[in-house]
């Protein structure tokens, strides 16, 4: 049985006050709260267990290596890959982005090679890639979505051929909350020969990700929005694909045999992972998705869809209120304008109230202009959101609307 009160308890701070009024987060889509199992593992590694990992053949050295290599076995089990060599830990899901773009995009694309986009993405899945269309002369296409935020097959296929060399779409919208059936464009963009990148930032936080079954060849997520902390991400990527591609950075702990003449580099993941890794950070993570994976990800999803489908209901009923994503499939992620309130405004009001909710682009500006905005205010749920949480929100909108 799903507890979402007894779930709160493990989240410290939502228990707290904000200016006087109970915590009502809504923005876990930027980053989600730490649940105390990771907060105290990573304090117990500080504490107890710190020294470098892969490097020395002392007790406390050995045991962190091993504590960091069973950090990337729990992402292989979040993920299902095949094997943990597929899991590079980064500092980001940007970084891992623009990983690939930096090594397998440079390496592979030419002038006349496509990579394809869709409306959705936020800014981590469109700069790299117009870096990469810059530097090497391939040609950057973006597929149109519609004005509910829904996925056209037809118009993701019109802008899909035998050019198109990597098609890099997200799992699900961090504006519109939009889920994207990935299996399905992973599947004809491999008909065509393209490689595809997921970028699952939000996806994963909120669906299960099984990485075979999906069939994609990279896919990215961070780790602050998975419960776990900031400065680590991760890259999953086919074994033989990372294999085929040079390394990203260059020094210590990416190479096999280094002359003052020339360098050999290790295999995956080692090769992607130059000089001292975010240690505690990636068993931190492992440790929010051991989490995740106790409470079980089918749940945290039907738990999150129930709010889904409550919010909707609600703030329809607020005149004036426009949710900007109304896709079927979407998940918990709500951006909204209100008549005559600046997005800004609306979330100055709603802080005072304590319902934090972000504003403004979302880090997705061409998205949320083609959505014909400049600004929004957005709502995100996770799994310790409750439907007193979006009363609260729908309470403190309204009373917004009082003073305009
Ligand atoms: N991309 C993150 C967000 O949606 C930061 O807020």
């Amino acid at each position: 049985m799903y507890d979402v009160y007894e779930i709160r308890k493990d989240f410290p701070v939502l228990g707290e006050l904000i200016n006087g009024k109970p915590n009502v987060f809504l923005d876990s889509g930027a980053s989600a709260q730490k649940p105390l199992s990771v907060i105290r593992r990573m304090n117990d590694i500080y504490s107890h267990e710190y020294a470098n990992v892969h490097r020395g053949s002392y007790h406390l050295s050995e045991l962190i290596t091993s504590d960091y290599e069973k950090a990337r076995q729990t992402v292989q089990k979040f993920l299902n890959a095949k094997s943990e060599k597929e899991i590079v830990f980064t500092r980001s899901a940007t970084e891992a982005i623009n990983l690939v773009a930096a090594t397998w995009g440079r390496k592979n694309l030419k002038p006349g090679d496509e990579i394809l986009i869709s409306e959705a993405e936020h800014h981590a899945n469109l700069v790299p890639w117009q870096a990469l269309r810059d530097e090497t002369g391939c040609t950057l296409k973006v597929f149109k979505i519609a004005d509910d935020g829904s996925f056209i097959r037809d118009e993701f296929l019109k802008q899909l051929n035998d050019k198109t060399k990597l098609v890099a779409v997200t799992g699900m919208s961090n504006v519109l909350g939009t889920i994207f059936p990935i299996r399905e464009i992973t599947q004809e963009a491999h008909n065509r020969g393209a490689l595809v990148l997921i970028d699952a930032c939000q996806y994963v936080v909120h669906q299960k990700a099984d990485v075979q079954e999906i069939d994609c060849d990279f896919l990215a997520f961070s780790g602050h929005k998975t419960y776990g902390p900031s400065g680590i991400g991760v890259l999953y990527g086919k074994y033989h694909i990372l294999d085929s591609m040079p390394p990203y950075q260059y020094g210590g702990d990416m190479v096999a045999h280094v002359t003052y003449e020339k360098t050999t580099f290790d295999e995956p993941p080692a090769r992607f992972e130059a000089g001292t890794p975010a240690i505690v950070e990636a068993i931190g993570l492992s440790e929010a998705l051991e989490y995740m994976m106790k409470l079980g990800i089918d749940n945290i999803t039907a738990h999150e869809q129930e709010l889904t489908e409550y919010a909707a209901w609600e703030l329809s009923k607020i005149d004036g209120l426009k949710i900007v994503g109304t896709a079927k499939n979407k998940g918990g992620v709500f951006s909204f304008a209100v008549d005559g309130i600046h997005a800004q405004d609306m979330a100055f009001i709603l802080d005072k109230e304590g319902v934090s909710v972000r504003t403004g682009h979302h880090c997705a500006e061409p998205l949320v202009n083609r959505m014909g905005y400049s600004s929004l205010a957005r709502a995100t749920f996770g799994l310790y959101t409750t439907k007193e949480d979006i009363d609260a929100l729908v309470k403190a909108i309204r009373k917004a609307k009082t003073f305009f």
